[in-house]
């Protein structure tokens, strides 16, 4: 029996819970490593990820995980294959699929996401390995002059390939437009690049016959750029994102899950937790964070077996304060009293 992608893309987004993006590509898991002093071995890639799927709690808050090619193919310490362990909790096991963004010709600084050759093949493959949903990440960038119509387009023409090729396999697509909020741009800028890609996302969405009702969206907040002097506040950013989604994202998307993009964890439970509070909207508002719920984990277990603890108790915290965004129940307070 084949998958039914609406009752996972809406077991993704159900209540209280969230995505956790644990798909960091080789390149970028050596990143957060370094910033540990841990050596990015196969075995070390291997041991965080085991400590992160086995935290005791987090499948309460934790609806899915996103999985890297190596990752899906490994298992916790013992062999059991991380996609039957999550399974075995409830958690619904899903795999980055695209191949990385690379300099798209003719355009200076811009990005375009590769990885189409051969989807068909691989998707089959993850299929078999136990993946129920899919991600392809695009990267939009803010500068001087772009982005052009040219890198959106391109860029959302991939991603509705990508999407198709997905529920096509009998797997759910995550379509993840992300805008970078590097640079010193305003909030209306943010709004007005986010606006231009969601409805180049969408119109090639819809002319590729992506089915609404069995995808998720993952993209950016409205943000002011992180160099922006005067940046807008937690309750601005609610409604400048609101107000852009409600423009573009039919209702019939089941849900959309926010990246975290470089916010700090406690902010990006803030801003989901203001948008729920502004509810009811058209669609479930979650997240699918990797750093906002990573970071504070990689902090305490420093690449130490006697640390597995208090990174689980850390990331398990995360998931707890984005599972209470989930319905606009967070409040900053509930930080202090678990640190004391
Ligand atoms: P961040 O939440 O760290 O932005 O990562 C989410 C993700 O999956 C980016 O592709």
């Amino acid at each position: 029996m084949g998958n039914n992608l609406e009752d996972i893309a809406r077991a993704l987004v159900a209540p209280g819970k969230g995505i956790l993006a644990a798909d960091e590509s080789s390149g970028t898991i050596k990143k957060r490593f370094d910033s540990i002093n841990v050596e990015s071995t196969e075995e070390n890639r291997r041991a965080y990820r085991d400590l992160l799927f086995t935290t005791e709690g987090a499948p309460d808050y934790i609806s899915g995980v996103i999985l890297y090619d190596e990752t899906i193919r490994q298992g916790a310490a013992d062999g059991t294959p991380f996609p039957e362990l999550l399974e075995g909790q409830g958690v619904i096991p899903g795999i980055k699929v695209d191949m990385g963004a690379n300099d798209l010709a003719n355009a200076p600084g811009e990005k375009v996401t590769e990885g189409l050759d051969g989807l068909r093949e691989r998707l089959n493959e993850y299929c078999e390995l136990g993946a129920k949903f899919t991600k392809w990440r695009a990267v939009i960038t803010i500068d001087k002059g772009i982005p052009t119509e040219y890198c959106l387009w391109t860029n959302a023409h991939a991603l509705a390939r990508y999407g198709a090729l997905s529920q096509e396999a009998g797997l759910v697509p995550i379509i993840e437009p992300e805008v970078l909020m590097d640079g010193d741009h305003s909030i209306e800028t943010a709004f007005d690049v986010t606006s231009r890609t969601l409805h180049a996302v969408f119109t090639e969405l819809r002319d590729q016959k992506v089915w609404f009702e069995q995808m998720l969206l993952k993209p950016n907040m409205v943000l002011s750029g992180y160099d922006a002097s005067g940046r807008a506040g937690i309750q601005e950013v609610a409604e400048q994102t609101i107000r852009c989604f409600k423009r573009h994202v039919p209702s019939a998307v089941p849900g959309i899950v926010f990246l975290s993009g470089g916010q700090t964890d406690e902010d990006a439970t803030a801003h989901l937790n203001a948008m729920n509070a502004m509810g009811p909207h058209p669609w479930e508002l979650s997240f699918s964070y990797g750093r906002a719920l990573q970071a504070p984990a990689l902090k305490a277990w420093r690449g130490a077996a006697e640390n597995v603890q208090a990174g689980q108790a850390a990331y398990l915290h995360r998931a707890k304060m984005n599972g209470l965004a989930r319905s606009g129940s967070y409040s900053p307070d509930m930080e202090e009293k678990v640190a004391a």
